[in-house]
């Protein structure tokens, strides 16, 4: 029996990894997570002046390097232009994770077509552009982690979310899919499923009767999960320590879906 590594599985110096919607709420925690484990790090979001004031918190925090950058995930040439910056930038692509999404709520008859398409083209189709744009990088280095944020949502129903458990739940089927067809080069994707995390896309309905009893009820520890909590998943599928893991999902959900 070889010693066991240890920590060192965790490692992510000498990795680069870009982070979608690293701004704010899960994506910057989870690129905190991987700045503290060595990672250098391109953050997006619609907002250039939001992903660069983070960039530039953590790499002196971190002392890692880190820029951010305006892309937008449902447009097809700034994807494309957010994977050249990264390899302008850093040479590679080691991680990709795909973390920037909305959520528009509401009964299916007060909610727009429009409103439908735009959830499905940030969620949904912003992943599935993402992962085309760095596959040629990680195929070539045969070596990738491409981590797909779902969420509890994408594994049961909750009314009054149409739209977002549609396009969770893509993302789940998509990540087997990509799994399967990704693993010949050992590039691993899979599924990150948090539960409720206070985050900006949660302020709105943080102290509604909805979400007291269907979204933080709901959860078997009756709780918030608490944004360090993302923190250790998000290394895991980012480094070695999850290496004989593909096409899976990790459900940090507070026992959400364990009913
Ligand atoms: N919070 C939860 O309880 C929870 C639970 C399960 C899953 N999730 C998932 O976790 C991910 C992060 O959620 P969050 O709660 O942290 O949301 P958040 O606080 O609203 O942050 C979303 C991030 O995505 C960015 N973004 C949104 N649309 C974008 C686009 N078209 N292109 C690029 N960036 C975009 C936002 O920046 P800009 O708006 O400036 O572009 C922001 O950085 C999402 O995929 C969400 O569905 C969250």
């Amino acid at each position: 029996m070889p010693a066991l590594p240890g920590i060192k599985q965790f490692n992510l110096h000498g990795k680069v990894a870009i982070i979608t919607g690293g701004s704010k709420g899960l994506g910057e925690a989870m690129a905190a997570a991987l700045a503290s484990a060595g990672a250098s790090l391109l953050l997006t979001s619609r907002n250039a002046d939001e992903a660069a004031a983070v960039a530039k918190d953590l790499a002196k925090e971190y002392g890692i390097k880190a820029v951010g950058i305006a892309a937008d995930v449902s447009e097809p040439q700034e994807v494309d232009a957010m994977v050249a910056r990264a390899i302008s930038e850093f040479g590679k692509i080691d991680v990709l994770i795909n973390n920037a999404g909305i959520n528009i709520r509401g009964p299916i008859e007060e909610l727009t077509f429009e409103q439908f398409q735009q959830v499905q083209n940030i969620n949904t189709n912003g992943v599935w552009l993402c992962v085309r744009a760095v596959v040629p990088h990680m195929k070539q280095a045969k070596s990738g982690r491409i981590i797909n944020v779902s969420s509890t949502l994408g594994l049961v129903g909750l009314a009054l979310r149409s739209p977002y458990s549609a396009s969770k739940g893509a993302v789940l089927l998509m990540t087997k899919t990509l799994g399967l067809e990704l693993a010949p080069w050992n590039i691993t994707v899979n599924a990150l499923c948090p539960g409720p995390f206070l985050t900006p896309m949660n302020e709105s309905i943080a102290n509604t009767e909805d979400a007291k009893k269907n979204v933080i009820g709901a959860t078997a520890l009756s709780r918030w999960g608490r944004m360090e909590e993302i923190q250790g998943p998000a290394i895991f599928l980012a480094s070695d320590a999850s290496s004989y893991m593909t096409g899976s999902a990790l459900v940090v959900d507070g026992g959400w879906t364990a009913r």
